[in-house]
């Protein structure tokens, strides 16, 4: 874990219409004590976006959408730009495996979102990860080395230094295989990612750049991830729908953080 804000980013995918997501938003302000040192982003539905941006305590809460588009306007039928969520949101998951898996994402669609998005003043969490078969055929890094270095080609090292970027090992998430990832397996790739940005745009950039862990993080395991050397938190799928687990999650955070000492 570094010293620096935790974060603790709750992606609720295709969940919850606009009263379920307003009926958790409030279970969730009763049960998550404000800490300036976590912060706590949700991710709901883009539908649901503008009321919760409307009903969030803005000092417990930000909001991140899920996907958009990259251009800004035209005949894209069905899609929604980053620049009509500008106002609503601070962040904006991109390059989710389900939108890789699901819907084809290319590694170029993902540079394209990631440019949109800081365009638009808004901080991506791009989201990288491996299948289970490049695991098992040792391209991980290989993997790490190429999404990472397309997602970030149209950036300057400035704009990289406020990209937030979550490790999310592909098997390791509920919805595809969810097989729990053990802490030390992430803490190495959680490194490589480090070097990565270390050896692409220098030392600086490298300390700054915000990494996180996704994939099957529960209530039970959240300490385990985020006491991991350089990660800054976690994003959390299934479990961020839940008023109980997702609160003691943020928990996990807050005391680990009142844990360390006081000079670091
Ligand atoms: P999970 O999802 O926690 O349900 O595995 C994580 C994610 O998909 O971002």
């Amino acid at each position: 874990m570094t010293n620096r804000k935790i974060l603790v980013v709750g992606n609720w995918k295709m969940n919850l219409d606009t009263s379920q997501a307003s009926l958790l938003v409030h279970r969730l302000e009763e049960r998550i004590k404000t800490h300036r040192s976590v912060e706590v982003v949700l991710a709901p539905s883009l539908l649901t976006l503008q009321p919760l941006s409307l009903q969030i305590d803005r000092r417990k809460f930000r909001l991140s959408a899920q996907d958009a588009y990259f251009k800004d306007e035209g005949p894209y039928t069905g899609e929604v730009s980053f620049s009509m969520i500008r106002e609503l949101v601070h962040y904006c998951i991109i390059g989710h495996s389900a939108r890789r898996v699901y819907f084809g994402e290319s590694l170029e669609t993902v540079r394209d979102k990631v440019q949109a998005a800081v365009r638009n003043g808004i901080t991506p969490i791009l989201c990288i990860g491996e299948t289970k078969e490049e695991r098992n055929l040792g391209e991980t890094k290989q993997v790490i080395h190429d999404q990472l270095t397309t997602a970030l080609s149209n950036l300057t090292s400035e704009d990289i230094q406020n990209v937030v970027i979550a490790y999310e090992p592909i098997w390791a998430i509920s919805t595809f295989d969810g097989e729990v990832a053990k802490p030390d397996d992430m803490a190495k790739a959680i490194k490589y990612i480090r070097f990565q940005i270390k050896e692409l745009y220098g030392e600086q950039t490298s300390k700054d750049v915000r990494v996180l862990y996704g994939g099957s993080v529960d209530d039970h395991d959240a300490r385990a991830y985020l006491a991991l050397e350089g990660c800054d938190g976690v994003l959390v799928g299934a479990a961020s729908l839940n008023y109980h687990q997702f609160p003691a999650i943020v928990d996990s955070a807050y005391q680990l953080l009142n844990e360390r000492p006081k000079n670091d």
